[in-house]
């Protein structure tokens, strides 16, 4: 095992950067996860790490090893890719214990692997079959094991659930997290996916073109994002946006007046007729009991007036989207399972102003 260290590494494709002032170091043992939009630059990272792609520029160690120049086969890791590929002609065991076989690794040791490995991923029973004789989550948990098996000292996954069923990944994602917490290798998972990150994650590497924009544990990430892009990638739904005029009593919003509270104002040092974006969470929204008809009372703090579009009943909760009078701007709300609301309806919201954030429009940056 090791820990992995990216010193300001850049990829650039002719005249095309994929990746650039890419820095962290994983210490030996912990689990990471790289996540942003498509084309952001996971692959191109996790690719340079394994020794598949070459750095442009910046140094790169595993453990206390410079491996900018050591070929990847050299280098003692595992990669899983998005499509792996199992032998079909091998059984599962000949799959689990193909590398170290390719090692020259005896024969008694191979086999004790190959069974402690099935095992941990439950593929004891199967270790005889074909791989067209498995489900889709018994292959991609043979293409795992028989990255496990070589024993690495650091593991690559490069979006490895994606192909699997939204009820085997969840499965497969839990017995990963599992399997890491036995194993203790540490661990570079590439996703897009923000579930899969804040779920398998010590620490997110949120990635968008090509740069990191926060590097953080998920709870920190997702209460204190750095920008717009990290507040609005995760999260689902993900937090609202809603553009504003700062004027002297609060904030316009699509002509209705948002007064927030003096010491926020104080805190923040707004200026006069300036554009702000506003964030807010589907979570930190509440209804009004009773809905006031007529619009609300002036100077209560943090209200707006909404008209609900769409009501999406998902048991436990309903998600709610519903507009500001008069503008094109969607706000996603979170309501209990048992809230029943129609198209139409009027709503009268609360923002709960303690989660409300405050974005430079033309930067992203967080002001507040
Ligand atoms: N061999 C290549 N030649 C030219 N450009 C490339 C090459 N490989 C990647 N790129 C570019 O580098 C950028 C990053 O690609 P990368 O594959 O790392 O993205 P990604 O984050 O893994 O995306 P996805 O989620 O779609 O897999 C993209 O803009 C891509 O078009
Ligand atoms: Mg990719």
């Amino acid at each position: 095992m090791a820990n992995v260290r990216l010193e300001d590494i850049k990829r650039r494709f002719n005249n095309i950067t994929a990746i650039e002032d890419i820095t962290f170091e994983i210490p030996d043992g912990e689990f990471w996860v790289l996540v942003g939009p498509s084309g952001c630059g996971k692959s191109t990272i996790l690719r340079t790490i394994a020794g598949l792609e070459t750095a442009t520029s910046g140094k790169l160690f595993i453990g206390d090893r410079l491996v900018n120049n050591i070929p990847a086969r050299q280098r003692d890791v595992a990669m899983v890719f998005q499509n792996y590929a199992l032998y079909p002609h091998m059984s599962v065991a000949q799959n689990i214990g193909f590398g170290l076989q390719m090692r020259k690794v005896d024969r008694k040791i191979i086999q004790e692997r190959v069974m402690n490995v099935a095992r941990s991923l439950s593929l004891d029973h199967l270790l005889d079959r074909k791989p067209k004789q498995l489900s889709g989550g018994q292959q991609q948990r043979v293409a795992l094991g028989r990255a496990i098996a070589r024993e690495p000292q650091v593991f690559l996954l490069d979006e490895p659930l994606s192909n699997l069923d939204a009820q085997l990944r969840d499965d497969t994602r839990a017995e990963l997290k599992q399997l890491h917490q036995e194993l203790g290798i540490t661990t570079i998972y590439v996703t897009h996916d923000q579930v899969e990150a804040m779920t398998l994650a010590d620490k997110i590497v949120v990635l968008n073109r090509g740069r990191i924009q926060q590097i953080g544990d998920p709870q920190t990430i997702y209460a204190s994002p750095a920008n717009q892009m990290v507040a609005t990638f995760l999260g689902s739904p993900p937090m609202n946006i809603l553009p504003a005029i700062y004027h002297n009593n609060g904030f316009d919003v699509s002509g209705q007046l948002l007064t927030i509270p003096a010491v926020v104002k104080e805190k923040l040092q707004l200026r006069q007729e300036h554009s702000y974006d506003l964030g807010i969470r589907p979570e930190h929204i509440f209804i009004n009991e009773p809905p006031s008809r007529q619009g609300r009372e002036e100077g209560n703090e943090g209200q707006l007036i909404v008209e609900v579009k769409v009501v999406e009943p998902l048991g436990r909760e309903t998600l709610i989207r519903a507009g500001l009078p008069g503008s094109a701007v969607v706000l996603n709300i979170q309501v209990g399972g048992d809230v029943r609301l129609r198209p139409g309806d009027r709503l009268s919201l609360q923002l709960d102003l303690n989660h409300l954030f405050v974005f430079d429009p033309k930067t992203g940056d967080r002001i507040l």
